[in-house]
């Protein structure tokens, strides 16, 4: 296996019982502590979406840590970054959707301006855990007319299954 994802897997923070007893919280910020590991992080993700989509023509992260990863990519891409935020944060004429939470919902707003019909869109956030904020994020970026190419997450919680909840191509750096 690759010796930079070994590396990254070895610097995310673990704390059990956070932020409530029997949740074990896997912790980004670690990697980003260490600059030598979050570039080997971003690498890695460069490297994924030019496998997966080498077209990609927009960057979507997720508010508030996809944003870490997004705009970095968008960057080194050379292709525009596009939020998508939680609700009431975004100026202009948004597309929204409903989201599940543990409990209860909350909404995901994007700028409906930002993607244009077909455009490949590549997805970014910190992690899957249930899927449903990356679901999410699929629905919103169909629903204003974007192709979602591929959806790219640092971590994947595999035991909550949220890969399943998607029908897009998705692609995970560190499982646990
Ligand atoms: C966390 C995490 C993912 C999402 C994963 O974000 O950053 O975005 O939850 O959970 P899911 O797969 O069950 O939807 P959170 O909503 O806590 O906000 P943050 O990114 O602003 O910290
Ligand atoms: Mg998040």
């Amino acid at each position: 296996a690759d010796e930079r994802v070994k590396r990254i897997s070895e610097k995310i923070g673990t704390y059990p019982d956070f932020p409530k007893p029997g949740i074990v919280f896997r912790d980004i910020f670690s990697v980003l502590a260490d600059p030598s590991v979050f570039q080997d992080l971003l690498a890695v993700l460069e490297e994924q979406i030019r496998a997966v989509c080498p077209d990609v023509e927009i960057i979507v992260g997720l508010e508030s840590r996809g944003f870490l990863f997004g705009t970095p990519l968008a960057l080194a891409l050379g292709v525009p970054f596009v939020p998508v935020r939680k609700k009431g944060k975004l100026p202009g004429e948004l597309k929204q959707v409903l989201y599940t939470l543990e409990y209860g919902t909350d909404v995901f707003e994007a700028q409906a301006k930002c993607i244009k019909l077909g455009q490949k869109v590549v997805i970014v956030d910190d992690l899957l855990a249930t899927g449903g904020s990356m679901k999410a994020a699929c629905d919103l970026v169909t629903s204003i007319g974007g192709t979602v190419s591929l959806c790219l997450v640092c971590i994947e919680l595999e035991d909550l299954k949220g890969r399943e909840t998607l029908d897009k191509p998705f692609k995970a750096i560190v499982k646990f």
